[in-house]
C-alpha cells in the first residue's frame, strides 16, 4: 500500500457552497438563502455580473443593491462607519440590518450596484449558508431579494424557481427563511440615523441602543426637500426616493389586498392573525392565519408564503385582519400596505 495521504472529509453542503462560490467568482448568478429572504447574488465588484441581476429581475436600473459581506472588517473596507454605524453593526451583525453609509475610498462595489450613488448599502447576513458562501467568495456580493421586480419576496427556494427558473445559474436550497421579512435599512450618512425601510430588526431594539430615530421614507420628501447633503456630500437628484426600492407598490401579489378588515365579503381569500374572526368568515374563500397564537415573529416568517399561497387560489381579493404595529408588526404592515398600494 502507498504511504497514507491526508483524506479530507467534506460535507456535501460544503461542495455545494464551494460550487456556488466558483459560479459567483466567474460572474454568474446564484440565488442563496439568508435569514430574511432568499437573495439573487452576483459579484458586486463587476458591473457585467451586476447587470445580470437587473436583467434577471427586470429591475429598474436606478435601484441600488445591498452588498453582502462576511463580517464587519470586510464592510469597513467598503464603507465609512461613523460612531453610530459602528455601534449598530457591532450590536446587530450578523443579522437582518442593512447600513447605508458613505462609500469608502477603497470601495470595490461597482457603480452599477450602487446606482451611481456616493453611498453603499452593506449587510452581514446571519444565515450559515450565506455566511459560508461570503467567506468563500471573499468579495462583496450584491443581492436583492430573488424575485422578479415588483413581486413578493421569496422565503423558500421553490419561490425563487417560480420567478427565476431559467434566469439564475443556480439556486442554493437552505429551507425556509427564518425571519421572513427583509432587513431593516438604516442610513448613517452623517446627519442622524434614518430608517429607510422597516424590517427584521424592530425599531425598539434600535432605539434601545442609540436613542430615538428619525423616520424618512420615500413618501416623506422632507429630507430630500431640505437639500441637506444625504449621500456622501451629494444631494439626491430631485424626485429620487431616499431608498429607491421603497416605491409604493413593491411587494405585489396579483390579487387586490384589503387591509384591517372586520367584515369579509363572500368569496374573498382571508389572511388572519392571532385567531381573529372577522364577520362573514363562513362565506369566505381560502383562509390562513399567520400566527394563531398572535406571535409577530411567526407572522413575519410566514407572511410572504401565505400571500403567495392565497394569491395562487385565484381569489380576486385578499382580505387582511388587523395586525399590531409593535415590534416586527411595523415591517409586516409596511409590506402589506405596499402590496395593497395602487391595486
Ligand atoms: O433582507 C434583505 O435586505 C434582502 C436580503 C437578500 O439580504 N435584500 C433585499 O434587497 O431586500 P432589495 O434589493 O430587495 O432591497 C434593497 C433596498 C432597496 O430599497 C434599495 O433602494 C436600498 O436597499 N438601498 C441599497 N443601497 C442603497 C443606497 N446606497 N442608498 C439608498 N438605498 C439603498
Ligand atoms: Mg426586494
Amino acid at each position: 500500500m502507498n504511504a497514507p495521504i491526508d483524506t479530507r472529509f467534506v460535507a456535501a453542503e460544503f461542495v455545494a457552497i464551494a460550487d456556488a462560490a466558483v459560479c459567483l467568482a466567474n460572474g454568474g448568478l446564484v440565488a442563496f438563502p439568508t435569514e430574511t429572504v432568499y437573495g439573487l447574488g452576483a459579484d458586486a465588484t463587476r458591473a457585467e455580473a451586476v447587470a445580470g441581476i437587473y436583467g434577471a429581475k427586470d429591475r429598474p436600473k436606478f435601484n441600488p443593491l445591498i452588498a453582502h459581506v462576511a463580517n464587519l472588517d470586510a464592510a469597513r473596507r467598503e464603507g465609512v462607519f461613523d460612531a453610530s454605524a459602528l455601534r449598530l453593526a457591532e450590536a446587530f451583525w450578523p443579522g437582518p440590518l442593512t447600513l447605508v453609509v458613505p462609500a469608502s475610498a477603497t470601495c470595490s462595489v461597482s457603480d452599477l450596484a450602487r446606482a451611481g450613488l456616493g453611498s453603499v448599502g452593506l449587510r452581514v447576513p446571519a444565515h450559515p449558508i450565506a455566511a459560508a458562501l461570503l467567506r468563500r467568495v471573499a468579495r462583496p456580493v450584491a443581492a436583492p431579494s430573488a424575485n422578479r421586480s415588483g413581486r413578493v419576496s421569496p422565503t423558500l427556494a421553490a419561490h425563487v424557481l417560480v420567478d427565476l427558473d431559467g434566469r439564475s445559474d443556480a439556486v442554493v436550497d437552505g429551507g425556509p427563511a427564518r425571519v421572513g421579512v427583509e432587513s431593516t435599512i438604516l442610513a448613517c450618512l452623517g446627519n442622524g440615523v434614518h430608517v429607510l425601510r422597516p424590517g427584521g430588526i424592530p425599531r425598539d431594539a434600535i432605539e434601545a441602543l442609540i436613542g430615538p430615530l428619525a423616520t424618512e421614507t420615500a413618501e416623506d420628501g422632507k429630507l430630500l426637500a431640505s437639500g441637506q447633503p444625504l449621500i456622501s456630500g451629494q444631494p439626491l437628484p430631485p424626485g429620487q426616493p431616499l431608498a429607491p426600492g421603497m416605491l409604493a407598490s413593491h411587494y405585489a401579489p396579483r390579487a387586490r389586498l384589503r387591509l384591517n378588515v372586520e367584515v369579509v365579503e363572500p368569496g374573498e381569500a382571508v389572511l388572519l392573525f392571532g385567531g381573529h374572526r372577522p364577520a362573514g368568515l363562513e362565506r369566505s374563500g381560502p383562509r390562513l392565519d399567520l400566527s394563531p397564537d398572535g406571535s409577530l415573529v411567526e407572522a413575519a416568517a410566514s407572511l410572504f408564503a401565505a400571500l403567495r399561497s392565497l394569491d395562487a387560489s385565484g381569489a380576486a381579493t385578499i382580505a387582511v385582519s388587523p395586525i399590531p404595529t409593535s415590534g416586527l408588526g411595523e415591517a409586516i404592515n409596511d409590506r402589506l400596505e405596499r402590496a395593497a398600494a395602487g391595486r
